[in-house]
């Protein structure tokens, strides 16, 4: 397959900022249509068909594959739905621990947070999670669009098998999480101005290896280290039931990722691979800034950009950025986009505070850690 558009671009142009890091400039990013129900992209690509049904080039492929057949799941019956979720007492229980952060370690005064009440914490708690699940959605939904664009665009009949079923794996998230929402929660937020943009590119992109890298390396791998992190901060037991069988779904999908671009990335020339290298750290950005919650912040009526001082500081705040790299960076080594070239990756992660992941687990095999086979078999 040629590769049609090898324009390189500076960071600059590409997030719209010389400094990566200016809170003013990222918070001047917003949802600019938030009462619209429908947002169209062009979708730059060709359909390709292959006349090449053998399935021997890629055998990781085809398990995956077999192992995803396998591993399908009913949203509607295997989904305890009759859990009655009590919000404001899993936001008391969380507020707990945003209430001692910020006043156990910083000290408020003169900051917008000064005169929060436990009620202030509870009701940013409940917010906070409405805010984080409802970006989850939209997430999904973008998956659900790359992935059936990659059926289309991709040239190898296993890839098209394999992206077949995580079509079908992403509507399944898309409806528990749109049903957990309206149904056990109370209300959802617009789609970020940072996520929505991000999935504006990945879907506009006409290289099909693009919508890979985007969708099954960066924002697969960074809702995989977050499901996993919620699943073990949250005591509400549905949203740990639902983040089990999503998570048994988003290993195999990172999985799809590596497994199809390892080799590929072995054949593109040194200004192909820098290419995706800029892509990669446009698609980190994006992400680290979409979870600074600006319009939770915004609802509950403080000045954002001074909120978002005090909490940008912390030291939690900080470990919970980085966690969120820690299944990208050692993907992206995988994939020798960290060091191709001049390593400009690896400078830019270190900008960006996460290279320290680099020789973290991979993801290529480790869908079998969160297979739901143990669990179900005998079928
Ligand atoms: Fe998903
Ligand atoms: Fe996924």
């Amino acid at each position: 397959m040629t590769d049609v558009d090898t324009t390189a671009r500076s960071t600059e142009e590409m997030i719209g900022r010389a400094d990566i890091n200016d809170l003013a400039e990222i918070l001047a990013i917003t949802n600019t249509d938030v009462d619209s129900l429908m947002h169209r992209v062009q979708n730059n690509a060709d359909a390709i068909f292959t006349w090449d049904y053998n399935t021997d080039a890629r055998p990781g492929l085809i398990r995956l594959y077999e192992k995803a057949k396998r591993n399908q799941w009913n949203a509607s019956t295997d989904i305890d739905w009759s859990i009655d979720v009590d919000q404001e007492k899993v936001a008391q229980e969380m507020s707990i621990a945003n209430a001692g952060l910020f006043s156990g370690e910083l000290d408020l005064a003169g900051t917008p947070l000064e005169k929060f009440s436990e009620a202030d914490w509870i009701r940013f708690g409940i917010e906070s999670q409405n805010w984080t699940l409802s970006q989850f959605l939209h997430g999904e939904q973008g998956a659900l669009i790359c992935t059936a664009k990659i059926v289309e665009t991709v040239p190898w009949i296993d890839a098209k098998y394999y992206g077949s079923t995580q079509v079908y794996d992403e509507a399944r998230h898309v409806e528990v999480f749109a049903k957990y929402l309206n149904e056990k929660l109370g209300g959802n937020y617009p789609i970020n101005a940072h996520l929505g943009l991000l999935l504006d590119d990945i879907v506009t992109d006409s290289r099909w290896d693009m919508t890979y890298l985007g969708m099954q390396i960066m924002v697969e791998g960074l809702a995989l280290a977050a499901f996993g992190f919620i699943r073990q901060i949250t005591t509400e037991p549905l949203l740990k039931q639902i983040l089990k069988y999503v998570m048994s779904d988003e290993a195999r999908h990172v999985a799809f990722g590596i497994l199809s671009l390892k080799d590929y990335y072995t054949e593109l020339t040194q200004a192909e691979l820098h290419d995706r290298q800029e892509f990669a750290f446009e698609a980190a950005v994006r992400m680290r800034d979409r979870f600074l919650q600006q319009e939770v912040w915004e609802r509950m009526g403080v000045p954002v950009k001074d909120t978002l001082e005090v909490v940008m500081n912390t030291p939690e705040r900080e470990l919970f950025t980085q966690m969120l790299f820690t299944k990208i960076v050692p993907n992206c080594k995988k994939l020798g986009l960290l060091d191709a070239g001049d390593g400009w990756l690896r400078t830019k992660f270190g900008e960006l505070g996460v290279i320290q992941f680099e020789d973290w687990a991979d993801t290529e095999a480790e869908y079998d850690d969160f297979s739901l086979d143990a669990e179900r078999a005998p079928a």
